[in-house]
């Protein structure tokens, strides 16, 4: 029996967290706490939202109060904090309310947590989930290691190195039981499409122009998000306090060539001749500070855990694309409304 609350459950990768540990351990208690900013979504937990082990509330992770007070009411013992601002775009016009909920709002939670446990951290754990960005950029070669430096650049990347910094720091000062992972960049089911993948699908289904910063020569290293949500399972369960684990896919992409994928897919779906989107393929203005390339070494995390990423670039891009096409709802849902005035106000260029 564990009592679990997952911030930002009603998120991206969250979702797929909470869907797979209530599915998976119906003898644990999984309260989803999400203030539901424009990224968070019920709509991307329907499927499990009537079972006996799941419990949804509304709140604000900076917001001390209520926080504690969910630890009372529901004897938490373990946290899996997921509840972030995610865009790094967004970061650099408003790094306020980056460093307000991802810095304050992980210092709430983990001070929530040293006072409601009171020194009892037996059978307790808080568990940060970080992200690769916060080693900053590498060169042509290289991985990060979970002994590589901090170096973020963008205000994101900076707000998340600091929150890992504290989740460290309370480990270390309070002896809190702690974990940290970080991970490569995520894609599947249920992302806001203002990250690469379901934002450019989405406009090849639409015909719209299709943004590429630069020269789109950037790399990121992909991983399937249920890929992400398993090692989270798996290092919530398995890992050694006070430890860090990367997670990534070995899987590394320059943006136009993944882009040229995903148009061929779109296209091999739509019935329209394989790569005729690519006319839609339009460079803008390079987003400031933007970081050349991410390759995570997830070594540690298959040798001393055993986890390693299920699925091949080419099937998660494909299962990725046809949930896209097959929930145009969904996506409408999230189109329509505020959407329009983020795209109007972040691609003026186009
Ligand atoms: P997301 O933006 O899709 O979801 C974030 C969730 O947090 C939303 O449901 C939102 O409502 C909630 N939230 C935001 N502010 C909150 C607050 N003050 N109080 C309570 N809830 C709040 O993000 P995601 O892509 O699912 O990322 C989840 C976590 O994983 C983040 O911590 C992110 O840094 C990390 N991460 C993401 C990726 C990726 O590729 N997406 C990769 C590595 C790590
Ligand atoms: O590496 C992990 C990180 O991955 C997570 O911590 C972040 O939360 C997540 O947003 C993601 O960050 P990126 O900045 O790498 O993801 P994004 O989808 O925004 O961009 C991926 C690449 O595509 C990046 O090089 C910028 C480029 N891009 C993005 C958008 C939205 C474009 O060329 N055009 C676009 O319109």
């Amino acid at each position: 029996m564990k009592n679990i609350l997952i911030t930002g459950g009603a998120g991206f990768i969250g979702s797929h967290l909470v869907r797979l540990l209530v599915n998976k351990y119906p003898n644990y208690n999984i309260i989803n706490l999400d203030k539901l900013t424009y990224a968070g979504n019920l709509n991307n937990l329907k499927d499990i939202e009537n079972k006996p082990n799941y419990k949804f509330i509304k709140a604000d992770i900076c917001d001390f109060d209520t926080i504690s007070s969910v630890f009372s009411k529901y004897s938490i013992d373990s946290v899996i904090h997921l509840a972030a601002e995610s865009h790094v775009d967004r970061s650099i016009k408003d790094p306020f309310s980056f460093a307000q909920t991802n810095v304050m709002g992980t210092l709430s939670l983990l001070q929530a947590a040293k006072h409601k446990w009171d020194n009892d951290f037996e059978g307790k754990l808080f568990y940060h989930v970080s992200t690769d960005e916060v080693y900053g950029s590498l060169g042509d070669e290289g991985f990060f290691l979970e002994t590589t430096p901090y170096d973020p650049h963008s205000p994101y990347s900076a707000s998340k190195a600091s929150s890992d910094h504290f989740v460290r720091a309370f480990h270390d000062t309070y002896g809190l039981p702690t974990v940290i992972s970080n991970c490569s960049n995520n894609y599947g089911p249920y992302q806001f499409p203002e990250k690469l993948i379901p934002l450019f699908i989405n406009n090849i289904c639409n015909n719209k122009a299709l943004p590429v910063y630069g020269k789109g020569e950037n790399v990121r290293d992909w991983l399937f998000v249920e890929d992400h949500a398993r090692a989270i399972d798996i290092i919530f369960h398995k890992a050694k306090l006070g430890e860090t684990y990367n997670i990534g896919g070995f899987n590394e992409w320059k943006n136009i060539d993944l882009i040229k994928v995903m148009i061929r897919t779109v296209d091999k779906f739509l019935g329209r001749d394989e790569g005729s989107s690519e006319n839609l393929i339009t460079y803008v203005k390079d987003r400031a500070g933007h970081d050349l390339r991410y390759a995570i070494d997830s070594s540690k995390l298959k040798d001393e855990l055993g986890w390693e990423p299920s699925l091949q670039f080419e099937e998660g891009i494909e299962k990725t694309v046809k949930w896209y096409l097959d929930n145009e709802k969904w996506l409408e849902n999230i189109t329509s409304g505020d959407y329009q005035g983020y795209y109007k106000e972040y691609y003026t260029d186009m």
